[in-house]
């Protein structure tokens, strides 16, 4: 098989002295849709967090397209990576469009993807509701073309009909650009909708590996195991 877009190896990182990721190992290739998926303080976010250059020690191997992957934030955004994290992607007091024109983007390049958008373009991003904000900053990520773009819980605390329309037109960007996308996930059935493979991820560690076929076989049997009632530790 060709060299995945990103591969992550026995990674190991944590806050302080306090270890959180102990062996996360997965690969994300061209076109595919990973959901990391388990429950609350399983360490996703601070999966994303270790790809994107934001924990000053990592260990283990960060791969992008067959190259380690280091540096600053920045650095490693400039090779390839676009992280959305609910809430830190946007100024609240600039538009939409001005949000847009600080990424370097066209402002209507938005409507490609949401054209429902039009009307919000020179409105303050934070007059916008949750779901339009996710918009605009999972927009903005894919639109720069990364190699692979890291999604924090895309839909969270958004209504199934928002929720529906934010995955849907993921997928479909991403799959017409051959974008990489790992998603962060505790929702199995925002899973089902969107995911090509699944790593399911428990204390630190990536416990299964699961193309979609048996993610769809196995969701309930994962969804006892793994993800369950969500236990904030
Ligand atoms: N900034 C931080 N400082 C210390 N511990 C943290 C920090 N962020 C997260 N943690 C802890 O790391 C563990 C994993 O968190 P996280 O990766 O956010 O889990 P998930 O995204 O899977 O819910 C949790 O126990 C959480 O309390
Ligand atoms: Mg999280």
């Amino acid at each position: 098989m060709s060299t995945p877009v990103l591969s992550l190896r026995g990674l190991r990182a944590g806050y302080g002295r306090r270890q959180i990721l102990r062996d996360v190992t997965l690969d994300v290739h061209a076109g595919q849709i990973v959901a990391l998926l388990g429950r609350n303080g399983a360490g996703k976010s601070t999966t994303l967090l270790a790809v994107a250059g934001f924990l000053p020690q990592v260990e283990g191997e960060i791969l992008l397209d067959g190259q380690p992957l280091a540096g600053a934030p920045h650095t490693r955004a400039r090779r390839g990576t676009g992280l959305v994290i609910k809430g830190r992607s946007l100024f609240a007091s600039l538009t939409v469009a001005e949000n847009m024109r600080l990424a370097d983007l066209a402002p209507d390049a938005l409507l490609d993807i949401f054209p429902e958008l039009e009307a919000r373009l020179h409105v303050r991003a934070g007059q916008l509701s949750g779901g339009e904000q996710q918009m605009v900053a999972v927009a903005r990520a894919l639109l720069r073309r990364p190699r692979v773009v890291l999604l924090d819980e895309l839909t969270f605390g958004l209504s199934p009909a928002m929720a529906r329309r934010l995955v849907d037109a993921v997928v479909e960007r991403a799959r017409q650009d051959g974008t990489a996308v790992l998603a962060v996930e505790q929702h199995i059935h925002i899973a089902e909708r969107m995911a090509t493979h699944a790593a399911i991820v428990a204390e630190g560690v990536v416990k299964l590996h699961l193309r979609r076929d048996e993610l769809l076989a196995r969701a309930e049997e994962i969804e006892g195991i793994y993800l369950g009632h969500a236990v904030d530790v």
